[in-house]
């Protein structure tokens, strides 16, 4: 298992918002013109029935949460442990609270919709947080998460010397630690692109894991397969 969800790494990760955003910046849809954000979007638009609450965990700097709350008839809670991505939200307009997501601030059955992208990796209580996703969503509420594959981005890191990142919640494990508490799962397997328009950019994204890789130098662009998640649990 990764360093992933230690709390020292995440701390780090997030308080700010440079490496998050070098790591956004390469990604490019599948070669069927798809993008995981999108499809997730999609995924919480069919959710949607007359007015609905929608709860975002883990938002980042609020890219999701500015087009969640576009939805017509969304009213929208974005939340994230990190005091400055909460700030950065908050400034898109959205409603932003500090919030961990083992410990959510929010009534039971208190909304119809829970988003959560990239952020499940993370979180060192696992079980602890998709029981608090289950807590505050509706009986039939549907919840909506993003994660990556182990084979997301692997050829560069073996490029780099490392190996495959495995984590506890990955394309492999999501459907079977979804299925313990929602009776409907569906998946929605992508292979994107990273694009790297040269070394310097591909080992930018290498030092923004802050696992120590070390790529050889090579010339020109480089492109390496993602492998993405979207999974819908109600
Ligand atoms: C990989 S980033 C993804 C951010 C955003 N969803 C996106 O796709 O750009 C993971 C996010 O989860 C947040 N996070 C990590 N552990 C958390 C926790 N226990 N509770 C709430 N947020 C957490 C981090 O602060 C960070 O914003």
């Amino acid at each position: 298992m990764s360093s992933m969800s230690d709390p020292d790494h995440v701390r780090e990760q997030y308080g700010t918002e440079d490496r998050l955003q070098t790591r956004r910046s390469v990604w490019r849809p599948t070669v069927d013109g798809l993008d995981p954000e999108t499809e997730a979007l999609r995924a919480i638009d069919r959710a949607l029935v007359g007015d609905a609450h929608v709860l975002e965990v883990g938002c980042g700097t609020g890219v999701m949460a500015e087009r969640i709350a576009a939805l017509p008839g969304v009213t929208l809670v974005a939340t994230d442990f990190s005091p400055r991505f909460v700030e950065l939200t908050a400034a898109r307009g959205v409603d932003a609270r500090q919030a961990d997501i083992c410990y959510l601030p929010f009534d039971d059955a208190s909304f119809d919709v829970v988003f959560a992208g990239w952020m499940l990796y993370h979180v060192r209580d696992l079980e602890r947080a998709l029981n608090e996703v289950r807590r505050v969503l509706r009986p039939g509420g549907t919840f909506v998460a993003v994660t990556n594959g182990n084979d997301h981005l692997a050829d560069l890191r073996r490029a780099a010397g490392g190996r495959p990142e495995i984590t506890q919640f990955s394309s492999e494990t999501g459907e079977s630690v979804l299925r313990r508490r929602f009776a409907d799962v569906r998946r929605h397997d992508l292979e994107t692109r990273a694009v790297f328009g040269d070394h310097a950019s591909a080992q930018a994204y290498l030092d923004s894991t802050g696992d120590g890789l070390v790529l050889p130098e090579f010339e020109g662009e480089r492109e390496y397969a993602g492998a993405v998640t979207v999974f819908e649990a109600r």
